[in-house]
């Protein structure tokens, strides 16, 4: 067996996965968010590590299997947050998560003074979410404490270092702090010495799959594993998504919706110039990339539409006869921008808006619109792909998006592309014990890996009417941005 765990940003969930990459068992832990300001968003790492150690616990314990017979562990984790060490190896502050938008700033510091040095080393622009704006907030409004600071580290590698007490990162991870050089695969010294950050603070890198060691007795013991038990770096949760995903070859995408949406695509080519209009990271898997656009709120956007307006429905009551209601919802249009956009107008100001209504329109109209919305808003992630010279000939849907058929046809309609679901979907866990599959031996590559471990179960095409309409209303989806944009400045 392995194990795989998704840090996630709010639960941990930890997988316990057979040879066959069947799951025997699952267990989760959940944590606080911590919201002292408006745009302040942090967690205590030491919630992190007691969700995980409880999360194994019963998950060993629920799947009565021996401590030996477990090979490995790996780790998936939410992406750019700050931990900052003492020389202890305590943290210092609270974790400023990849959701706190408090840099906008700094982000304007390291787009001025770094210029197009940027793109060209860290293949991504300054946003408020990374990593190294969180370092510059702190070394500006928190000398003395950044004066202690003897590590910074992200996330799972906190979790990682309690269970083993090896501090390293991975490439995929580190690629979200801007600090590294994504195409060499180093440390950017260039960018640590425009902002005066001492190498020294900045963790090894590891490949994901690379062995960090074994864990520490006093976390066996905690756990149940065994102190031998081996455990390997892990990924980004974008990267570990894609892994679990089979996003592992040139013409395979992904389109994950959560609280947040993602669109991502394999990319092979490390020049590849993508002009920062999307991310660009490392993957899990070696010397391979990936690009995505993210739109912020996704899954949200239904979420908060069905409290605000559901009036205690769920969510599959609320959805509940939307596929009687016609591609286009009567002329309703929505933009998900609920807490600004990141891709492609990287702009944390701009708020939604609903346009065409008619006193014909019932709940279910402005529902549908809701995801149409919200699959428009993807589109712009593909067509930024599409339009670099991308093929991508079908999508493999995870996450809430690929739980309603309605939808899925519909991201085949607005897409115009063959969506993909997976028979059994674990998300990025699955990517994590993917990697210390691979990592402990199981198979000769980590695409053999995927072709054991992963199974299509069914698939949507685009119906070519639905399609072309839908062309025809993104094009005006595409103007509500600008034309609205002045409302919020
Ligand atoms: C990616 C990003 C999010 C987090 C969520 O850039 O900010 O997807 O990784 O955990």
């Amino acid at each position: 067996y392995v194990i795989g765990i998704d840090l996630g940003t709010s639960a941990v969930k930890a997988i316990l996965v057979n040879m066959k990459g069947t799951v025997i068992a699952e267990a989760a832990e959940a944590y606080p968010l911590i919201h002292e300001k408006a745009g302040y968003s942090e967690q205590k790492p030491e919630d992190w590590t007691d969700g995980t150690v409880a999360a194994i616990a019963r998950l060993v314990n629920e799947a009565g299997v021996a401590a030996a017979d477990i090979d490995g562990i790996s780790f998936s984790g939410q992406m750019h947050g700050l931990v900052l060490l003492g020389e202890d190896g305590a943290p210092l502050r609270h974790a400023i998560l990849w959701n706190d938008t408090r840099t906008t700033e700094q982000c304007r510091r390291i787009t001025e003074e770094l210029g197009p040095q940027l793109l060209r080393i860290a293949k991504n622009q300054a946003l408020e979410g990374f990593t190294l704006p969180k370092l510059l907030w702190v070394q500006q409004n928190e000398p003395d404490l950044f004066a202690r600071a003897a590590a910074f580290m992200l996330p799972k590698d906190y979790v990682r270092y309690r269970l083993t007490g090896h501090m390293a990162t991975d490439y995929s991870d580190a690629a979200g702090t801007l600090l590294l050089d994504v195409t060499e695969k180093q440390w950017s010294t260039a960018i640590a010495d425009a902002f005066g950050l001492p190498l020294s603070l900045f963790p090894p890198l590891l490949e994901s799959s690379d062995c960090v060691g074994t864990l520490l007795p006093e976390m066996a013991g905690k756990t149940g594993l065994s102190p031998q038990t081996k455990v390997y770096a892990g990924g980004a949760d974008n990267a570990c998504g894609a892994i679990g995903a089979g996003i592992l070859h040139p013409g395979t995408a992904m389109c994950s919706i959560g609280t947040s949406g993602v669109v991502l695509a394999y990319e092979e080519n490390r020049c590849a110039d993508y002009e920062g209009k999307v991310h660009f990271f490392n993957h899990g898997l070696t010397n391979a990339y990936y690009v995505m656009g993210v739109t912020l709120a996704a899954g949200y956007s239904l979420q908060w539409f069905k409290e605000t307006f559901g009036h205690g429905l769920s969510f599959d009551e609320l959805l509940n006869g939307i596929e009687d209601i016609p591609a286009g919802s009567g002329g309703l249009l929505f933009t998900p921008y609920l807490v600004g956009e990141r891709t492609p107008h990287a702009d944390a100001v701009i708020r939604g808006s609903f346009i065409g209504m008619d006193g014909s329109h019932t709940l279910q109209h402005f529902a549908r619109a809701v995801l149409e919305g919200i699959t428009f808003s993807l589109k712009e992630s593909l067509e930024i792909l599409r339009a670099s010279g991308k093929e991508i000939s079908a999508v493999i849907s995870i996450g809430g998006g690929a739980r309603n058929e309605t939808w899925l046809q519909m991201q085949a309609d607005i897409f115009g592309t063959e969506m993909v679901k997976l028979k059994s979907e674990q998300g990025p866990a699955m990517g994590a014990a993917m990697l210390a599959a691979y990592g402990a031996g199981w198979f000769p590559t980590l695409e053999v890996c995927a072709d054991a471990f992963l199974m299509a179960s069914e698939r949507w095409k685009p119906d070519p009417n639905r399609n072309e309409m839908y062309e025809q209303l993104f094009d005006v989806y595409r103007q509500v941005y600008a034309n609205t944009q002045s409302l919020n400045e």
